[in-house]
């Protein structure tokens, strides 16, 4: 019997240096796209693929991230007194039930593989979802809801892919694929990082995956890969050649590579826009801009 998905591991204990100094004080995770902590959307799109535990591998001075998902009775007083009902409804999305949170620790940031592996005791023998929330999708069916439904149909390990130009392969672990079957691809190798003339294809992995336990028996052999940190995407690699079956699924949306400054103010934008409420105010400004811009030129 293949078993159920219901645990998400969400690593979160990088140092975030690329937004420094914000990150000196501020988890990386809970910047805001428009009025919601990167965090938020990566929960409801676990959410709404029927995930109900939540595992976040955090590290010292992320206790923001904590408190976020934490009840806050002033406030929610404050604002029932005041009658800011649509106030008490946006702070209900934070709203966690007991015990459908757990936290656990990596003391040294030694790789992304690493901080899965730190989950492992909480994981125990079953599958299990990794969702990085740097990478924020916006897509009409969630993008984790549409590999779940790949799985349930085919089991196996799955890593969302997506067509990057070459140039740009040896910021990615990049596939090897067979033939694509629908949007899913059955993986022949991985290489991480590689120049575009190695690049193996174009398909790069990005944050959403859905492993096999077997996935921690190689993250425990703490071997060292790119950047001598200790990778997911090696891990996932060594199942390939024992023969697991792991596929790349291309999804239907649009990523934004919320861990880069250039990705997240074009998010920022994107999700701006898609505000039914600020969509235009904020067109207008950016045509004004825009064309300010390309007069001053
Ligand atoms: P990144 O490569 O984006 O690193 O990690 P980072 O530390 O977050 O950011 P920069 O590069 O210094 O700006 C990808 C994901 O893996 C997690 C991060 O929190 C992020 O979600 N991670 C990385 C860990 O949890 N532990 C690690 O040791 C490394």
């Amino acid at each position: 019997m293949m078993k159920k998905l219901r645990k998400a591991v969400f690593p979160v204990a990088g140092m975030g240096t690329r937004f420094l100094p914000a990150t000196k004080v501020i988890p990386k995770e809970v910047l805001t796209l428009v009025d919601r902590p990167l965090i938020q959307y990566a929960i409801d799109e676990a959410r709404a693929a029927g995930i109900d535990e939540f595992i976040f591998v955090t590290a010292r001075g992320k206790s923001a991230l904590e408190d976020y998902f934490d009840r806050a009775p002033e406030l929610e007083s404050s604002l029932r007194d005041k009658g800011k009902n649509d106030l008490l409804e946006a702070l209900k999305a934070s709203e966690m039930p007991s015990g459908a949170i757990a936290y656990v620790r990596q003391q040294e940031a030694l790789g992304l593989g690493h901080a899965v592996w730190c989950a492992r005791r909480l994981i125990g023998d079953e599958p299990f979802v990794v969702m990085l929330p740097d990478d924020v999708i916006a897509a009409e069916k969630p993008c984790l809801q549409q590999m779940v439904e790949a799985y349930d149909e085919k089991p196996g390990n799955y890593v969302a892919v997506m067509g990057v130009p070459r140039e740009l392969t040896k910021q990615y672990g990049v596939f090897d694929l067979d033939p694509w079957d629908g949007d899913r691809a059955r993986a022949k190798g991985m290489v991480e990082k590689p120049e575009p003339e190695d690049a193996p294809s174009n398909y790069a992995a990005i944050g959403r995956y859905i492993l096999q336990p077997s996935v921690m028996d190689e993250l425990r052999k703490f071997k060292k890969g790119a950047g001598g940190e200790i990778q997911l995407t090696d891990a996932i690699a060594d199942r390939i050649t024992a023969g697991d079956p792991v596929y790349g699924y291309r999804f239907a949306g649009r990523r934004f590579d919320c861990g880069s400054k250039v990705g997240y103010l074009q998010a920022t934008v994107a999700f701006g826009l898609a505000r039914d409420d600020l969509r235009d105010d904020f067109a207008a400004y950016l045509a004004e801009y825009m064309g300010f811009m390309n007069a001053a030129e």
